[in-house]
């Protein structure tokens, strides 16, 4: 069984990736509209591996015994002033993302949880991938500038990055 604390905690966190599937759909439907193909691709791949995060957790929780509560997300900003913007916005996600993944883990040591402390080890991982990744964006993005050339090889680019 789940303790009260780690409950509230793993709720929390699949609520966020939740939150974090929402905010890539948004940002890929808003880069669809600006005609950069691959970079809405990128975007809508990625909703879809938050909502993978997600549903990781949902099914940790019930195999556990807890109880999944599920929130009503809205993602209020849904228009950039520039994809330097976007990828800004997606980089300070992550780095909240990866603190949040750290402080559960501490609280799963607090707890003695140590078969959760165990299952989030995949989510460090990921949040070292997703980090790395994004940075790279931004600073490829950053260096790029207005430079049209630039964004348009750029966005052709961007399917071969993966995470390592
Ligand atoms: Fe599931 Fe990008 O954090």
């Amino acid at each position: 069984m789940l303790s009260e604390k780690i409950q509230i905690g793993l709720i929390k966190q699949l609520n966020r990736e939740s939150e974090s599937s929402q905010l890539y759909l948004s940002m890929a439907s808003w880069v669809e509209k600006k005609g950069f193909e691959g970079i809405c691709e990128f975007l809508y791949d990625h909703s879809h591996e938050e909502r993978m995060h997600m549903l990781k957790l949902i099914r940790y929780i019930n195999k556990r015994g807890g109880v999944v509560v599920l929130d009503n997300i809205f993602i209020r900003k849904i228009t950039y002033k520039s994809l330097k913007e976007l990828f800004q916005t997606l980089f300070k996600h992550e780095k909240e993302i990866s603190n949040e993944i750290n402080l559960l883990l501490e609280l799963s040591l607090q707890e003695k949880d140590y078969f959760t402390y165990n299952f989030l080890q995949w989510y460090v991982e990921e949040q070292i991938e997703e980090e790395t990744l994004s940075k790279m964006i931004l600073d490829k993005i950053e260096l790029i500038g207005e430079d049209k050339g630039g964004l348009y090889l750029f966005d052709k680019d961007i399917k071969n990055f993966h995470k390592k």
